[in-house]
């Protein structure tokens, strides 16, 4: 069974989508995120203040490898997770499926203008942009590029990666 990681900026719905998609495909959902506040227990906020942004990606890269390991799983990563070569490494050498949830930038931008409370990679909505534009070559490395517009449910999402894996049987992505 083939792993599926979902890739792409802070605010496309990695989590909400991972979680219809692992229920579709009868998969284990795991939130990279999660893990890690799990790990430090303590908020992403607080592992950036209190041990640096390099602690946290050394922690997440270690917590990828362990998602990469387990069978039958979707895995949502965090916005930044795609864009380390390494990271990339451990996805393609694992033979998973990695997938970029496209958004156009205001769509992402009228989100995180709702919800940034908790991102330490969001100053304002310049330097986020700036942050997407620097990032967007690196998630277009995935397998499979989905593009949304943001009006999209995550089930139709699901069923649009579905429909880009080829709606085989998960065993046979
Ligand atoms: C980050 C995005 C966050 C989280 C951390 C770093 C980033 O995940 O991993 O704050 O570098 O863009 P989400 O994309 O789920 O917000």
């Amino acid at each position: 069974m083939r792993n599926i990681f979902l890739v792409g900026f802070m605010g496309a719905g990695k989590s909400s989508v991972g979680a219809a998609l692992a229920a579709r495909f009868g998969y284990r959902f795991i939130d990279l995120d999660e893990r890690l506040c799990e790990r430090f227990e303590a908020s992403i906020l607080e592992v950036f203040a209190v041990h640096g942004e390099g602690a946290f990606r050394v922690a997440e890269t270690d917590e990828l490898a362990h998602c990469a390991d387990e069978q039958g799983v979707v895995v949502a990563t965090g916005g930044g997770t795609f864009c380390i070569g390494a990271n990339r490494k451990i996805i393609s050498e694992s033979k998973s499926v990695s997938v970029y949830l496209d958004l156009p930038w205001e769509e992402l931008d009228r989100r995180l203008a709702v919800d940034n409370s908790g991102r330490p990679k969001y100053d304002d909505a310049g330097q986020a942009r700036s942050l997407f534009e620097e990032r967007q070559p690196e998630y277009r490395h995935a397998d499979v590029v989905i593009a949304l517009a943001g009006s999209e449910s995550p089930d139709e999402i699901a069923d649009q990666v579905l429909q880009a894996l080829g709606e085989e049987a998960p065993c046979a992505i």
